[in-house]
Parts: structure tokens; C-alpha cells; sequence
């Protein structure tokens, strides 16, 4: 962990300590100063790669909290009776386009034992962030990561659809 002030993002800091432009800066730095402040730019901007990546992990599970710990509780135990513990659930641990598809476009019970009605998330969620709520989920799990670019091919893959998913579509799904 670097000693960054964890709520300032360095690749916001990076663009905001020359946020006034070069106007401002007058006109007479010599080229090597130039040249040094590109470089450190250049640097700054290439950290944020990293930082996005080790991010990913943790804002999953904070988009989680803002989005699905209504229903499903704070740590995805579910609330008996009415909705599903995530944890331990197949259509978590099973194929990733069903859990994509359960997340962008919700789902009609009955899936398991339960009956209900889950929102969908489609237009709310960017593929980044139901990546990152999935890779949360599926933390300790063994199973592979997945990334945006998947979730996308899901979501364009099931873009007519425009209604919830029913347990018999779900297993029926096939993305290409
Ligand atoms: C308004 C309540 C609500 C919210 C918010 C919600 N869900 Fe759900 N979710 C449900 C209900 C209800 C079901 C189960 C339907 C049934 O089985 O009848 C469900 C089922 C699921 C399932 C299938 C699990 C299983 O074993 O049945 C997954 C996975 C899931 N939700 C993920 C999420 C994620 C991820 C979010 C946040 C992006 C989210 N849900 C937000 C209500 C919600």
C-alpha cells in the first residue's frame, strides 16, 4: 500500500495539479523542466492502472452495499424467508453469463425456494461495476475472475430481452 492519502486518487491528483493549465504557467520554462514534468506526468498517470486493479476487489463489495445489501444483506447472507443468501448459491458459483444476466436484467421467481422479484440493473450498473460486485461475490470461491469486456459481451448478447429472467431462461442461456 503506498502512503497515498487514501481518499484523494492519484490519477485525480495527477490532472488536477495542472489543472489551471498551461496559460498559467507563463511561457519561459526551459525544455528540460518540460520534459521532467511530462515524464512525472506520464508516471503518475501509468500508476493509476494499478490502482484501478487493486480497487476493483474492494469497490465490489461497496457497490454491493449501495445496491443489492437492501435485499440480500450486508455480506450476501440473505434474509430468511424472503430473499436468497448469495453465498453458496449455484447461480453465483455457476456459469458467469447467468449471474451477468440475473444482475443486468433481474430476475421472476421462483429460483430456488423462494418467490420474488429482483430488479434488474442494466441501465444503472456499467460493466466495470457488475464486474467488480461478481468478483466480489465469487472471492474464495476458486473460480476465475471476470472482467468488463465479458459482462459487455453478456449484456449485448441479451440486450432484446428487455424483461426479468425466469429460471427456465436462465438455464437455457447460451452466450456465443
Ligand atoms: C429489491 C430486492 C433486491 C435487490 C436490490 C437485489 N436483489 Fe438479487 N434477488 C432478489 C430476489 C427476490 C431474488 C430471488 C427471486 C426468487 O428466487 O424468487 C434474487 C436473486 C438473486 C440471485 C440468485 C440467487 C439464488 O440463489 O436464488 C442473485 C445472484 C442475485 N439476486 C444477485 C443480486 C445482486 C448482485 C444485486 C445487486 C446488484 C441484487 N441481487 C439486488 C431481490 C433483490
Amino acid at each position: 500500500m503506498s502512503l497515498w492519502p487514501r481518499n484523494v486518487p492519484r490519477c485525480q491528483a495527477a490532472r488536477q495539479r495542472c489543472s489551471h493549465g498551461p496559460a498559467a504557467h507563463g511561457h519561459n520554462a526551459s525544455r528540460t523542466k518540460a520534459i521532467f514534468l511530462l515524464a512525472g506526468l506520464a508516471l503518475a498517470l501509468a500508476g493509476c492502472g494499478q490502482q484501478q486493479e487493486d480497487a476493483q476487489v474492494q469497490t465490489g463489495h461497496e457497490i454491493f452495499l449501495e445496491r443489492c445489501a437492501l435485499c440480500h444483506n450486508v455480506n450476501a447472507q440473505g434474509i430468511p424467508g424472503k430473499y436468497p443468501p448469495l453465498i453458496g448459491s449455484d447461480w453465483v458459483n455457476g456459469p458467469p453469463e447467468r449471474l451477468a444476466a440475473i444482475i443486468l436484467d433481474g430476475v421472476r421467481g421462483p429460483l430456488g425456494n423462494l418467490n420474488g422479484l429482483m430488479p434488474g440493473w442494466r441501465s444503472v450498473l456499467p460493466d466495470t461495476q457488475i464486474a467488480a460486485v461478481m468478483n466480489w461475490l465469487k472471492e474464495g470461491t476458486g473460480k476465475p475472475a471476470v472482467t468488463a469486456v465479458e459482462v459487455n459481451h453478456v449484456r449485448l448478447e441479451t440486450g432484446g430481452r428487455n424483461t426479468f429472467w425466469t429460471v427456465g431462461d436462465l438455464r437455457n442461456l447460451r452466450v456465443r
